[in-house]
């Protein structure tokens, strides 16, 4: 039996950077993404579709500490040389070691704090490939669709690994004590997984035109992998 889909508000979006339970939620997020395989499977996505576009700026929607694109900057930066990448995020979180860390990959990074909407409405929101994690889920109807609207305006190719909407997913969430997560992040788990994606539903949501083709499907053991890339602009054979 499926789920219905159900969005309700994160504590994580509710607190200040700086408060405590966030920034030990946030910790938090980096081992709920390893156990989810969430970098492995962006980085298979990035290299399957935008390896031959050769990418040179990348912006991440909802990109938190910048934490997980550094993770995926280090399985695809030997493919991708020389990327720029904006982390987009409402809260200012990027710190310098994480900046250093991109460096040493030769990739340029530029934090970007702003609402995703505010974002898209001002002039230098152009990008090769835009990538979120973890981030669509926070979307309902008619805002997501416009969110992918401006996405598709914005770039050739888009990533998105978010929670799948499952059984299966829901009991994963309501375990993550078992791997020391606090209560923010216990709750968020839950509520994420009841706003994940399952079906076609992203496909659903993306703008229709014949210039994109999308492809949809659960990978991994909790995650709903979406890739919408631009017909001729390079990727898998
Ligand atoms: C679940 S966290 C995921 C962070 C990161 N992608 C990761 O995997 O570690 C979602 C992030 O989206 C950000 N966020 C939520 N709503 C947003 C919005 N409307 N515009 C920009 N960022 C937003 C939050 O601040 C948070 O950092």
């Amino acid at each position: 039996m499926t789920l219905p889909r159900c969005v309700k508000p994160e504590l994580l979006d509710q607190l200040p950077a700086d408060d405590p339970r966030a920034q030990r939620s946030r910790r938090d997020l980096r081992r709920v993404n390893l156990w989810m395989r969430q970098a492995g499977i962006m980085a298979e996505l990035l290299l399957a579709h935008g390896r031959d576009s050769k990418p040179r700026t990348l912006l991440e929607l909802g990109a938190g500490d910048g934490t997980f694109m550094l993770r995926v900057a280090r399985k695809v930066a030997h493919a991708l040389p020389g990327v720029k990448v904006m982390l987009l995020d409402r809260q200012d979180l990027v710190n310098r070691e994480t900046r250093e860390a991109f460096a040493a990959l030769s990739w340029t990074v530029e934090p970007v704090v702003a609402d995703v909407f505010s974002f898209f409405a001002g002039p230098a929101s152009r990008a090769d490939v835009v990538t979120a994690n973890l981030f669509l889920h926070h979307f309902e109807h008619p805002g997501l669709g416009q969110l992918l609207g401006h996405v598709a305006q914005a770039a050739s190719l888009f990533v998105a690994c978010e929670p799948r909407r499952d059984r299966f997913a829901l009991a994963g969430s309501h375990m993550l004590w078992a791997i020391g997560c606090n209560d923010v992040s216990r709750h968020d788990a839950v509520v994420s997984v009841h706003a994940g994606f399952n079906g076609r539903e992203l496909s659903d949501a993306w703008p229709e035109h014949p210039a994109w083709m999308l492809h949809e499907q659960r990978t991994g053991l909790f995650t709903h992998a979406f890739a919408a890339r631009r017909n001729g602009a390079g990727g898998a054979r």
